[in-house]
């Protein structure tokens, strides 16, 4: 009875230490990237796939709850087949995030070719980027265990600002400095300065460079 108090009083000091610790605790525990940034943030939990396929900017800081996958096989264990336990695929990947790159919360990155995202991208929380997709050719077997179709690496340029709740779809380039607004599915390229939203995305605005001004795209909102 007496060793339990003392046990529980125990933990909860170590509970308290850990949350004031967070912080510190993260970056000890940040893996070891492709190359060798610094001061990099990546707030706990977050999952980390294959660092060493990972090239991580300097001065990241990427809020709770992010999943950075870049990848090797697939499927991974959780969506092995019983009786297959062989990979159906495998990847040379590649993900790179660039300097000042910073997220609110739960950015999820796969890479099964390339992902990109350069300098000073801006993401709100919830974006989702994935150069691949779950294949579905057979309408007869469960889509965990077909083979991932449709891969075309994504690059999202510098400076580019990504608000709550995106999906960016495989092949998807986004220019320098282009918006893409809330709860958008971009699944075709939006040149740069531009500002595109809903699902499927499209251009509403463009920056006009003599106008110093956003004004409404060709074909887009009056
Ligand atoms: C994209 C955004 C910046 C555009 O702002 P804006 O220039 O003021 O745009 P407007 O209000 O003039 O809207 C232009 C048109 O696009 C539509 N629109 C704007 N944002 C939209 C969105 N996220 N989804 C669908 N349509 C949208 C508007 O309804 C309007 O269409 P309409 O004229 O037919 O009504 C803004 O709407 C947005 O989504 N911001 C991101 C917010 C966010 O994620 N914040 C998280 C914190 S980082």
């Amino acid at each position: 009875m007496v060793l339990r108090r003392i046990r529980d009083r125990l933990l909860v000091r170590l509970a308290v230490m850990t949350e004031r610790h967070r912080d510190a605790i993260a970056a000890q525990l940040l893996p070891r990237f492709a190359n060798s940034p610094t001061n990099v943030r990546i707030s706990l939990p977050r999952t980390i796939v294959n660092p060493h396929r990972i090239y991580m900017g300097n001065d990241v800081w990427l809020g709770p709850n992010s999943l950075l996958m870049a990848l090797e096989r697939y499927p991974g264990v959780a969506l092995r087949h019983p009786d297959r336990p062989e990979p159906l695929q495998t990847f040379e990947s590649k993900l790179t995030i660039g300097n000042r790159v910073t997220a609110t919360s739960a950015l999820q990155v796969s890479a099964h070719l390339e992902v990109t995202i350069e300098d000073d991208v801006l993401f709100a929380s919830n974006v989702f980027i994935s150069d691949g997709t779950h294949g579905y050719a057979n309408a007869n077997e469960p889509y965990k265990w077909q083979p991932i179709g449709r891969m075309a690496p994504i690059t999202i340029k510098r400076a580019c600002w990504i608000g709550q709740n995106v999906m960016v779809m495989p092949g998807v380039t986004i220019g320098e400095l282009s918006i893409v607004g809330a709860n958008s599915v971009v699944t075709r390229s939006v040149p740069a300065r531009s500002i595109a939203v809903g699902a499927p995305a499209r251009v509403v605005k463009s920056w006009d460079e003599a106008r110093q001004e956003w004004v409404p795209a060709p074909g887009g909102i009056e």
